[in-house]
């Protein structure tokens, strides 16, 4: 066995600069020659690609095993290469987008899709997954809210253990079939001002500590093996050159050990965000704040050497970053088998396997979120159906961050729904496209309409409208499709839309036009089955909102853990002028954080604290009774939430503590009983440290957190 502190002592100044080094495979497939005409002019010469540690986003089994071969023919002390890919939601199999994952509320299903997406990426030859993503989003304008589980620190901490234990395992090292994590970005990306990609995040430490830091550590502390830095600035530095955030809290005060990489081009944006005068100089901040591998960008392999000799970098500090790349390949095993468990027979048995699309079905039908029903779903059997919209027939259900899903391997939603209905789709018509219509294509769907019983409309964003550099100022569906929406709705016929998208949108002129309304999101490689499934009532919706709907773009940021203000608008005072509130909208969003319905009806009573008075060693427990007070078995995600009443700083008017998932058949009942200790009751005090204060507390139980019944309790200490 190498050991890698001898492997150090063997390497060049240069090798070990090059090993800090990722590119893409073109680099490396490249004739040599290339490398002195197109690629030269970006500082990267033959030698730097013969020694770059890592390759980013390769192409299947025989690409990266071919690239590995080539790589460690030339390797000089036989370094094997680390493949790094953004496996966001599924491989091949195309799972819902990640803030449907969070849906679900379903934290087993959440770390299947990731084993998943683990096994059909490993086969093919990639080591580590850009993921889990757990940047915590209050602001649906930026386009990435679809890559995280949503607004709360609290469930989002907790699926980023899910992922973290889908994609690693517990034996990263022995089980060839995971694939290391690396959570990102670090920290806060989630916080960019208006929503618009790359921009500028303020905000204070303590707010920083309290809502946006726990998922990264959480995720750290289920053993995720890397982190990658964010592209905005962290109270006016760069995320990528600070010193503060990556060596005194990521490094020194959490512990981590780990591999640390920028992300795309990130040290060179130091330049262009004006912490930086040259790539000299934004080489040498990232490699002090701790970045040991530069993602895409040559400045450590062109300026690290310079910067050494000068005596303006330790070497100590690139030994150190050497060291944590060459450990992670040992882990995983890569000095003994550089393929890992890249092979080409093994990806066609497992890429895209009947086991694999059942989860992304049954995972994708858990994720939809019943927004509105009136008595319009499940569809009843012999109703004649009208299928119109752009998303009728689309292959885009993929959604962003699906880079070897195969649109043509998708589901779509017609022929889903024909595998089950045949005869009775009496027409189909697109009716208009994403963001434009033709009176001819309106006029086709008000004639396919005509003949039908019930109307499904399947509406939304393009997959382009969302993800990274998708940001939107509106967050309305594009007029076309309200348009089309307005021309249906004269013929009296029920409206059961569907809608597609990567982010909660402002859903006026579709929700009160609709007669139900259920959000599929992006619904991966199955959707189209999945939908089947919950329209005609196989599967009963169960997902539930993990970021609010806002009323109106204009009340963004919107969300349910906010303060209360020192004039917080009521039903008393509502009339009165100097109360926080708009004059032209209500204060609180269309649709709450954990609200969803469902084909049947439940109802919470019994709800009781084991004491109210809880000692600081204690336990308190609450109990509800739910039952299922309707005629279909169902599933209901019981949440509960507290209120600190009296803090030394302000406190949330809700914070999530816990929920459960439940299965209730008609009629029955069931008793939740949630623990509650003084560790959870503790936030960021004015000088940081993580402690509780006695006195008054509200504790909640319900569906969603809005509606929740609320009893008090105190604190003793
Ligand atoms: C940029 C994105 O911000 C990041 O999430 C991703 O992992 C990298 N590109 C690599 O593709």
């Amino acid at each position: 066995m190498t050991n890698m502190n001898t492997l150090l002592e063997q390497m060049t100044l240069e090798e070990k600069i090059f090993q800090l080094m990722q590119l893409t495979p073109n680099f490396l497939s490249e004739d040599d020659a290339n490398l002195t005409g197109p690629l030269a002019w970006m500082g990267v010469t033959e030698n730097m690609v013969n020694n770059a540690g890592s390759v980013l986003s390769a192409v299947g089994a025989k690409e990266t095993m071919a690239l590995q071969k080539k790589y460690m023919e030339n390797s000089r002390l036989g370094i094997p290469l680390l493949f790094m890919a953004d496996i966001i939601h599924g491989y091949r199999t195309i799972f819902p987008v990640t803030l449907a994952i969070g849906s679900t509320w379903d934290l087993e299903l959440a770390e299947k899709s990731a084993a998943i997406a683990a096994k059909e990426s490993a086969v093919t030859g990639i080591h580590v997954t850009f993921a889990p993503m757990v940047d915590l989003v209050r602001d649906p304008r930026w386009g990435r809210v679809m890559e995280s589980t949503g607004e709360d620190p609290y469930l989002n901490s907790e699926y980023a253990r899910a992922f973290v234990r889908g994609f690693q395992g517990e034996d990263l090292a022995g089980d060839l079939d995971r694939v290391a994590a690396c959570v990102k970005h670090f920290a806060a990306y989630g916080a960019a001002e208006g929503g618009r990609d790359y921009n500028t995040v303020n905000m204070s430490e303590r707010q920083l500590r309290e809502s946006y830091l726990p998922a990264y550590k959480a995720a750290l502390d289920e053993g995720c093996e890397m982190v990658m830095t964010a592209f905005n600035t962290v109270d006016g530095i760069p995320a990528t050159g600070n010193k503060w955030l990556m060596r005194n809290l990521l490094r020194d005060e959490w512990g981590f050990d780990g591999m640390l990489i920028s992300d795309w081009g990130a040290v060179g944006e130091m330049i262009p965000h004006g912490v930086a005068a040259d790539g000299a100089e934004a080489a040498q901040k990232a490699i002090e704040a701790g970045v040991d591998m530069e993602m895409m960008t040559s400045h450590y392999a062109n300026h690290l050497k310079e910067l050494v000799e000068a005596g303006k970098v330790d070497v100590k500090l690139i030994d150190e970053s050497v060291l944590r790349i060459l450990k992670l390949k040992e882990k995983l095993g890569l000095f003994e088998n550089p393929y890992r468990a890249a092979s080409e027979e093994r990806e066609k048995e497992v890429l895209l396997s009947g086991e694999h699309r059942a989860a992304a079905r049954e995972v994708a039908a858990k994720s939809f979120v019943l927004l509105k029903n009136e008595q319009a779903l499940p569809l009843r059997s012999g109703q004649k159906l009208a299928l119109i919209g752009p998303f009728a027939e689309s292959g885009d259900i993929l959604g962003p961050w699906s880079i070897w899903g195969k649109q043509e391997e998708a589901v779509q939603l017609h022929a889903g729904l024909a595998a089950r209905l045949g005869a009775d789709i009496v027409a189909v018509a697109k009716g208009c496209e994403i963001e434009s219509a033709t009176e001819e294509q309106l006029r086709e769907a008000v004639a396919a309409a005509s003949e039908a019983d019930v109307i499904v409309l399947a509406l939304g964003e393009s997959s382009e409208m969302s993800g990274e550099a998708g940001s939107r100022g509106d967050i309305r569906l594009p007029q076309a499709q309200l348009d089309l929406i307005g021309r249906l709705k004269p013929l009296g016929k029920p409206i059961v839309v569907v809608l597609f998208n990567g982010r909660p949108l402002d859903l006026h002129g579709v929700i009160e036009e609709a007669d139900a309304l259920l959000e599929v999101w992006f619904p991966g490689t199955e959707g189209g089955n999945a939908i089947a499934d919950v329209l005609l009532g196989d599967v009963n919706p169960s997902g539930r909102l993990t970021m609010s709907f806002p009323y109106s773009v204009g009340q963004v940021p919107v969300y349910y853990n906010n303060y209360n203000t020192g004039r917080p608008l009521t039903p008393q005072n509502a009339s009165e002028r100097y109360v926080s509130k708009y004059l032209d909208m209500p204060n609180t969003p269309l649709l709450p954080f954990g609200y969803g319905l469902s084909y049947t009806t439940f109802s919470y009573s019994g709800i009781s604290l084991s004491t109210d008075v809880l000692n600081a060693e204690d336990t308190l427990h609450v109990s509800v009774d739910v039952t299922n007070t309707g005629t279909a078995a169902g599933e209901e995600v019981v949440q509960l939430y507290v209120r600190d009443m009296a803090g030394e700083v302000v406190r949330p008017l809700k914070e999530l503590k816990g929920f459960r998932k439940l299965l209730l058949q008609p009629g029955e009942t069931k008793t939740v009983t949630f623990a509650v200790t003084e560790e959870q009751l503790r936030y960021y005090h004015a000088d940081l440290q993580l402690k509780s204060d006695a006195g008054e507390f509200q504790v909640f139980v319900g569906a969603n957190s809005r509606d929740a019944e609320s009893k008090p309790f105190r604190l003793v200490k």
